[in-house]
């Protein structure tokens, strides 16, 4: 199972025909078992790479090799949950095979368990994420898709779900692609980091972290952190691997 990606180009045009350079070079691999994050400024492009990367965007230039066959559980930048339906039926309309057991385990995991009659309507958002994140899950990926799912949550609850999200995936071989503009998240969740430039999104720099997520050291990810922001703010530039 492995995931090859070469986006040469992504352009959006406008009515008025005025074209808008998106995505301008990113090239990477990602394996079975890995989690890979891209780090970016907002509106450097990601979500749009995220469709691509879907297969729910074609218009683009270059080539993305998906593993053939994957199942793909992908939770968008909004939770985007069907507000008619409840929380259990959000999440068993799209995997309507998924066993009682391994469901209640999910949302267990999930803080999610009272909930599961619960409308969209009645949670907040940080419990929509959540949702969308048991939807994801629920059909038991191969290639797992998070974008921003920590995004403005207060910090207790972003670090609980970021454990949890580094409990469902340790759990499982899947392979994830998580997007954040967070150098925290990244570095606590991801096994390599892909750093982006403001749009259009070119990779600045691949960075591997072959620490565990559950061995790294308050100290190592210190580290990485301040790592990762130099070469965000361009000290390393032209010195990059
Ligand atoms: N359907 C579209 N048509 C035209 N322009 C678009 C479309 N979707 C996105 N864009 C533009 O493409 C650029 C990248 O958007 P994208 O949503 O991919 O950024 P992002 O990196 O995900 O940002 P954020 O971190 O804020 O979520 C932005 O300038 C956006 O306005
Ligand atoms: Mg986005």
């Amino acid at each position: 199972m492995r995931l090859e990606v070469d986006i040469t180009g992504k352009i959006f045009r406008n009515a008025a025909g005025e074209q808008h350079d998106v995505i301008a070079g990113v090239a990477f691999a990602l394996d079975a078992g890995e989690v890979g994050v891209f780090v970016g400024p907002s509106g450097c492009g990601k979500s749009t790479m995220i469709r691509i990367l879907a297969g729910l965007d074609h218009d683009f230039r270059g080539r993305v090799l998906r593993p053939a066959g994957a199942r793909i559980g992908i939770v968008f930048q909004e939770p985007r949950l069907l507000p008619w339906r409840s929380v259990e039926e959000n999440v068993r309309l799209v995997a309507p095979l998924a066993d009682d057991k391994k469901l209640s385990a999910l949302f267990e995991i999930l803080e999610l368990s009272a909930h599961r009659n619960h409308f969209p309507g009645e949670l907040s958002l940080g419990l929509a994420r959540r949702v969308a994140l048991a939807r994801a899950f629920a059909v038991e990926p191969d290639f797992l898709i998070l974008d921003e799912p920590l995004a403005s949550l207060d910090d207790a609850l972003a670090a609980r779900l970021r454990e949890q999200i580094a409990t469902l995936v340790d759990g499982r071989s899947v392979m994830t692609l998580l997007v954040t503009h967070d150098v925290e998240d990244a570095v606590r969740l991801g096994d390599r980091l892909f750093l982006l430039s403001p749009r259009p999104a070119r990779l600045l720099a691949e960075l591997a972290i072959p620490t565990p997520r559950r061995l790294r050291r308050d100290a190592e990810i210190a580290a990485i952190k301040s790592d990762v922001m130099r070469r965000i703010n361009g000290d390393l530039t032209g010195r990059d691997g």
